[in-house]
């Protein structure tokens, strides 16, 4: 798995030019495979197999990027009777192979001081973990266990589609959104059914805490709008950020009216002569659905991909938030607190070695994880003076690379 495959446009390898770019001059893209925190191996143009960003490589290296696809360990990869691919593993792997890079700058095509990674969900959080926590000491021991080349793994820029991530905080977070909404339904990858289920007694009542824990996180951030004022949640979750969070939807939803994309009627959103003015946040949540049961990630029996991130090298799965843990249908034990935190991209927000410019997109009905959860990213990362560019496309579930052009629009500013 800890392998990695570069790629370079072929005009490059003959002296050539491609979109203003060089072998010297080229950003390095890094898209990873990562989904589920499963495994995500290194990856090549027309692979066929699953995961995959075959194409995501094949566009980029036309658009004259240097490729980079390392592959990194997942959740369920045990080797000697031991797992090996628990948390921290896929940050330590990205980590390493931007090293490699760096260390071999003389040798490889690409612009070290230009490298921009890619991924959607989990791999997506990996994006933004890998953003912020450049050169970031808790990763060092983990690093020289490996082996890693003593160089810098900080990036200049990252691109995360839905990021996965802040997942201590995901659960309370989903139930601030949800909370009211009973009925869940999800497809099934393994069957590819749709599987739903309506909240029991017990997890009424647990959605309910979780969405006043919700609220005190949220007012301890201080998160400030565009124009400074503070973004807070009053006792019933309502206040200046979900307006916030709701001019997201808003604006998403006159974009797509602008560019002639059918705006569905039932979905809440109040239209005037083409103008969207407003949105009945209870109908439109009605309308793109609850996903998940309570709580969403931390689940009481550790079905969940993210329990199981947080085993350790003899525990399949460990409960990640103090709350589950109380609450277990199932023995259990609590995980590392500081390993958890340690993967949370918000951790590092003040990073001198974070990266500068960041790209983050989540659709407007996707469910998998709270709005509430890529908003934080990105106005934290604003608020603490990096350049965001923060959009909720609409009618788009939970997906990446569906922008390609766009991206790489974005790619050549920032890098010019
Ligand atoms: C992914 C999706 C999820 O809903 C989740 O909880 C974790 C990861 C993913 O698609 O990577």
């Amino acid at each position: 798995m800890q392998k990695l495959n570069i790629f370079a446009p072929l005009a490059y390898f003959h002296g050539g030019s491609i979109n203003g770019y060089n072998a010297q001059t080229a950003p390095i893209f890094m898209p990873n495979t990562v989904g589920g925190y499963m495994p995500g191996p290194r990856d090549y143009p027309g692979n066929t197999s699953q995961p995959n960003s075959s194409k995501t490589i094949i566009a980029a290296l036309e658009h004259g990027y240097v490729v980079v696809s390392a592959g990194l360990r997942g959740r369920t990869i045990i080797e000697d009777s031991k797992y090996v691919g628990k948390a921290p593993a896929f940050i330590v792997d990205m980590k390493a192979a931007i090293r490699f890079i760096r260390h071999n700058s003389e040798l490889l095509p690409g612009n070290v001081d230009r490298i921009i990674t890619n991924g959607t969900s989990a791999g997506g959080a990996t994006s933004a973990l890998t953003g912020t926590s450049g050169n970031e000491p808790f990763f060092d021991k983990y690093l020289q266990e490996l082996g890693a080349a003593d160089e810098s793994d900080a990036i200049f820029a990252a691109s995360c589609y839905c990021p996965i991530h802040n997942l201590e905080h995901a659960d309370s977070a989903y139930e601030w959104q949800f909370n009211g909404i009973n009925d869940w339904s999800k497809l099934n990858y393994g069957t590819g059914k749709i599987e739903t289920g309506k909240l029991n007694d017990e997890q009424i009542v647990l959605s309910k805490e979780l969405k006043h824990q919700f609220i005190d996180y949220l007012n301890s951030l201080q998160l400030q709008d565009n124009n400074n004022q503070k973004l807070s949640l009053d006792d019933n979750g309502q206040g200046s950020f979900l307006n916030y969070v709701k001019n997201f939807i808003i604006q998403s939803a006159q974009k797509a009216l602008d560019s002639n994309q059918t705006v569905d009627s039932n979905s809440g959103v109040i239209i005037e002569n083409d103008v969207v003015k407003d949105i009945n946040w209870s109908k439109y949540l009605s309308f793109i659905t609850r996903m998940k049961s309570t709580p969403a990630f931390d689940d009481l029996k550790m079905d969940n991909p993210e329990p199981n991130l947080f085993g350790t090298e003899k525990i399949d799965s460990q409960h990640f938030t103090k709350f589950a843990q109380e609450h277990s249908k199932v023995p259990s034990k609590l995980a590392d607190q500081k390993l958890v935190q340690a993967i949370n991209p918000l951790q590092y927000l003040d990073n001198k070695d974070s990266a500068k410019y960041w790209r983050i997109r989540h659709g407007a009905s996707d469910r998998d994880t709270s709005f509430a959860i890529p908003i934080i990213l990105a106005t934290s990362l604003k608020n603490t003076g990096h350049k965001v560019d923060f959009a909720m496309p609409w009618d788009t579930p939970h997906s990446g690379d569906y922008d390609l052009r766009d991206l790489f629009t974005w790619i050549d500013k920032v890098c010019a």
